[in-house]
């Protein structure tokens, strides 16, 4: 992918799974990666493993919820590498309930890591992009494609990334800013994410939801954490200078069905 050598690049959510991967992925293209998370234990091994491998990475504690903290990473993160060149903005949660069963305090958290930390990271992000250029890859979901019962907040949340991208990506255009902003929409994918929503249902219920989602994705499995990786690398990259606006779907062609 073009052009990702040297690029500034910051992950949230960067400790387990689709984060985790991204940040692997870049720092082996030869970006600067600042690797954001709450898991500190989880997010300096990772660290560990990516400079041994001769990549560039630093770790630093983010809740992306924090909205004060948001302008102060990035300023931190401009003071040190001279610019933000791409935000991926991935840190997100999944509680399992039904419009019947959701909470409004699980609606309430739902909203506030996946839709909030967008907004504030989106906002933040192009406050110190405006002027020399970048990428803002969110991290959506098919859930915000299409209906997903059983995930009632989670669903409404996702929809609304998908939206959020849209409205700054044609306000970044049509004010001239050099910022290209989309979002990845991965299907179910093999994270830790997946393992404890499922975790979280009774044995049975469990058993049957994990057999109906593979049967319902064409590939026959769920995705590995690199390959959703690498379509927000290619968002990221030069490769997709003409994509803004845009939601890629990657999902094993389970919403083409
Ligand atoms: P994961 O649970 O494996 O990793 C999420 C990471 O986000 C964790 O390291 C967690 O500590 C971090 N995080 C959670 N709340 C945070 C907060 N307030 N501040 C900072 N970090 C926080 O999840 P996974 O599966 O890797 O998900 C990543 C993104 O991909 C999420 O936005 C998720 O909704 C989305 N996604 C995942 C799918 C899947 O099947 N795994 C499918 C579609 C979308």
């Amino acid at each position: 992918m073009k052009g990702l050598k040297e690029k500034v690049v910051v992950v949230t959510g960067a400790a387990r799974g689709i984060g985790r991967a991204t940040v692997v992925a870049f720092a082996a293209q030869g970006s600067v990666v600042v690797a954001t998370d709450v898991l500190d234990d989880e997010l300096a091994a990772l660290v560990d493993e990516v400079k041994r491998n001769g990549g560039r990475v630093e770790g630093v504690h983010q809740d992306v919820t924090d909205a004060a903290a948001w302008p102060r990473l990035l300023a931190d993160v401009v003071a040190r590498h001279g610019g933000v060149d791409v935000l991926v903005n991935n840190a997100g949660i999944a509680i399992i309930g039904t419009i019947e069963e959701q909470t409004l305090d699980e609606w309430r958290k739902t909203a506030a890591v996946n839709v909030e930390s967008v907004f504030l990271g989106t906002q933040a992000a192009i406050a110190v992009m405006k002027a020399r250029g970048g990428a803002i890859v969110n991290v959506a979901s098919v859930a915000g494609n299409v209906g997903e019962p059983r995930l009632a907040a989670y669903n409404a949340s996702k929809g609304a990334v998908k939206l959020l991208t849209i409205n700054a990506a044609l306000h970044c255009a049509s004010h001239g800013y050099p910022i290209r902003v989309n979002s990845v929409h991965p299907g179910y994918t093999d994270t830790p994410l997946v393992a404890n929503a499922i975790g979280s249902m009774p044995e049975d219920e469990a058993q049957a939801y994990s057999a109906e989602i593979v049967a319902h994705i064409p590939l026959g499995r769920l995705a590995r954490p690199e390959e959703i990786a690498d379509p927000i690398l290619f968002l990221a990259s030069d490769s997709a200078s003409y994509i803004t606006g845009s939601g890629l779907i990657v999902d094993g062609g389970y919403i083409a069905a």
